[in-house]
């Protein structure tokens, strides 16, 4: 697949795998992704898992992503994890204000701006999540909230700082649901983001962004959702925590 703009497609273990689950599936990939050159390819691990992962994947192709972080520096933030400590294992990646944090955690598009820039500080590009909930798409307001979070979240940061920050629209119906987008519907949103991105930024970093898809992607829709002129890649959960499905799910993209 030709594309302006290079593929990168992310696993998103989220709060699954012991350590020694993590290595079995960060081995596992290894094997099968190592002739890949065409996908920027992640895993984003547990924290409790980062370390052992850090290390099986050293000498390939996959890189490092964290699933959150904290928007402060070193200091008395008990439970967090700082940025520059993500950077200890080479950590590449941090996803931000995933839908389960805007939800769980209630994280605010304040707080994942600070973080984002908190990341870019310490030298980690931030994975930054957008999506509408069932709701919001019934009532045909799903511009009006993914425009408010890309606004909020993205809030602060300078053109170079976005072009090396990865938006990932995840419509939260479809997550860990089953039920994807269509390929049109995610290239509808995503055209939309980046038409706004070219406003709030300009022209050319909106165009240098990479945009993935989130929600229920799997080898059998990848393709499809990939072949999407806006669509550069994806943010996979379920299908992410298994060698095979991860693996189908990248080279069905290539
Ligand atoms: P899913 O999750 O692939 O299991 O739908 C995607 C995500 O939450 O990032």
């Amino acid at each position: 697949m030709d594309k302006e703009r290079k593929l990168i497609i992310a696993g998103n273990w989220k709060m699954n795998k012991t350590v020694a689950e993590s290595l079995d599936l960060a081995n596992g990939l290894v094997r099968e992704l190592k002739d890949v050159t065409e996908v920027d390819i992640a895993v984003c691990p547990p924290f409790t898992a980062l370390s052992a992962v850090s290390e099986a994947i050293l000498d390939s192709n996959i890189r490092l992503g964290a699933q959150n972080m904290s928007e402060h520096g070193y200091g008395a933030h008990t439970g967090e994890t700082a940025a520059g400590m993500l950077k200890e294992f080479s950590t590449r990646y941090v996803i931000l204000g995933h839908s389960e944090r805007r939800q769980y955690q209630r994280e605010s598009d304040e707080l994942v701006a600070a973080k984002a820039k908190a990341a870019h500080e310490t030298g980690l590009k931030p994975i930054v999540c957008v999506g509408e909930q069932l709701e919001d798409r019934e009532s045909d307001r799903t511009e009006e909230v993914v425009g408010s979070q890309i606004r909020g979240s993205l809030a602060g940061l300078t053109a170079g700082q976005m072009e090396g920050t990865v938006v990932a629209y995840e419509p939260v119906w479809a997550i860990g649901t089953g039920k994807t987008a269509t390929s049109a519907q995610a290239q509808e949103v995503h055209a939309f983001i980046r038409n706004l991105l070219g406003d709030i930024f300009d022209e050319d970093t909106a165009k240098r962004v990479r945009i993935q898809y989130g929600g229920s992607v799997k080898p059998d829709n990848a393709r499809e959702l990939m072949s999407q002129p806006d669509v550069d890649g994806a943010l996979v959960g379920g299908a992410s925590l298994d060698v095979r499905n991860f693996s189908e799910i990248i080279l069905n993209s290539i």
